[in-house]
């Protein structure tokens, strides 16, 4: 197959503008890289937070994607697989990954080489997971899995310092068993994962918030008690539960906010969190969602969002998932080995994956946004199609 020169891209072209489809080198790759020709993408908040709220954009034009799904065309392995500098790289591993392999993975967006809202996209093998061959779904549910899978595990290792030892060793115990995990937001996407991490590494007692329709659903997943955040006495109900619980310590150690809302779950967890509970946010904390016609507004620091008091004592994390790779260990295992490994297993369930429909490569990604900004989406993630041409 021969490799286009250029190739279509959707890259937001200035500050708050809408996104367009721009033509873009492909790039070749180097030692340790594949080029992959994507099928699936998938569109998550961080879209919405780049597009209608500028968040975080060194420069412009800014290729969108945190996720790809789709085909490796070239790949070029060093004969040593050592000239990627510092990797520990797992040569036995990487030297089962082959052209016209099924592949998936979590990149950088902004990197015009590996941004997924793109028809070829280049990959360091360490960011490249593959098809596990025994599942019975396909690159379209893949692609919801990388983003929010590698946030599970770099919020709960990197921001609350739990264990989750890998290879799991034999009848495992985490040394919190028992200590209740919170996890706000469990009908998102990032809280599904979460969940599901959690049951793996036996952290039995995890208490989930969402809306009702996702209880059964979260505690067939692994949550032990599940409470409805729409419901407006839900914190004074968790509160009675954790009295009639009882235990040392703080009632909840360690919480997951899954979503980064000021009024939706910083002020109802500052009601719950106790000296010596950690609490795990997913950044940017947002104070004003975005909206037709109205930009989003977003707190500048985490420990110090107005209106937001926290009891003395409380260690309040903003979790920052596109710096997983700081862990050498995460870098070099989590992407081609450890995500691989539990899908096979069928320990993690894919999220459900919502297809966006449109004519064009642009359409898709603009409906997909318009999605986002209605809030519509509910226990699933927005997929769409990338080149029409491959499965
Ligand atoms: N900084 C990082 O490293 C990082 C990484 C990943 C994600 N994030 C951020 O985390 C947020 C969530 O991401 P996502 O991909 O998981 O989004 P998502 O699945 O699209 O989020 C939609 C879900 O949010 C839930 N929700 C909204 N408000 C809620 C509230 N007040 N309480 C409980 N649940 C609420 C809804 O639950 P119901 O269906 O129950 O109504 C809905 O299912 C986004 O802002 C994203 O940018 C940050």
């Amino acid at each position: 197959m021969t490799t286009p020169k250029t190739h279509p891209s959707i890259a937001l072209p200035s500050p708050f503008a809408a996104p367009i489809l721009l033509q873009t080198p492909t790039h070749p790759p180097n030692p340790n890289e594949a080029l992959i020709k994507v099928t699936w993408t998938c569109s998550t908040p961080l879209d919405l937070h780049r597009s209608a709220g500028n968040l975080a954009i060194p420069s412009y034009p800014f290729i969108l994607g945190t996720a790809f799904a789709g085909t490796i065309t070239t790949l070029w392995l060093s004969p040593s697989l050592s000239s990627s500098p510092g990797l520990n790289i797992n040569k036995e591993l990487h030297e089962t990954l082959k052209e016209g392999d099924r592949v998936f993975g979590f990149v950088s967006d902004g990197n015009p080489r590996e941004a997924g809202f793109q028809e070829y996209v280049t990959v360091p093998v360490h960011k490249i997971s593959k098809l596990p061959q025994n599942v019975d779904w396909g690159l379209r549910e893949a692609v919801t899995v990388p983003t929010n899978l590698v946030t599970a595990f770099h919020c709960l290792t990197a921001d609350l310092g739990l264990q989750l030892p890998w290879p799991k060793p034999r009848g495992f115990r985490p040394p919190q068993e028992g200590k209740r995990v919170l996890v706000w937001g469990g009908g998102s996407s990032v809280g599904l994962y979460v969940v599901q991490v959690l049951k793996h590494w036996g952290y039995d007692h995890v208490v989930a918030v969402a809306s009702g329709k996702h209880h059964e659903e979260l505690r067939r997943l692994g949550a032990r008690v599940c409470f409805d955040y729409r419901n407006p006495g839900v914190v004074g109900e968790i509160g009675r539960y954790l009295d009639r619980e009882g235990g040392a310590g703080p009632r909840i150690p360690y919480f997951v906010d899954c979503i980064g809302s000021r009024d939706g779950t910083l002020k109802p967890l500052s009601e719950i969190a106790e000296r010596g509970s950690k609490v795990a946010v997913m950044l940017p904390v947002i104070e004003v969602n975005a909206a037709e016609g109205r930009r989003p507004v977003f707190a500048a620091d985490v420990k110090n969002v107005e209106g937001v008091v926290w009891q003395e004592g409380v260690e309040v994390r903003g979790v920052r998932t596109l710096d997983y790779e700081q862990n050498p260990f995460y870098r070099d295992k989590l992407q081609p080995e450890i995500i691989p490994a539990l899908l096979a297993q069928g320990v993690i369930q894919p999220n459900k994956a919502r297809v966006v429909e449109g004519a064009t490569l642009l359409e898709r990604a603009q409906n997909a946004l318009q999605l986002l900004r209605d809030q519509a989406p509910s226990g699933e993630r927005l997929v769409w199609r990338v080149s029409e041409d491959e499965q």
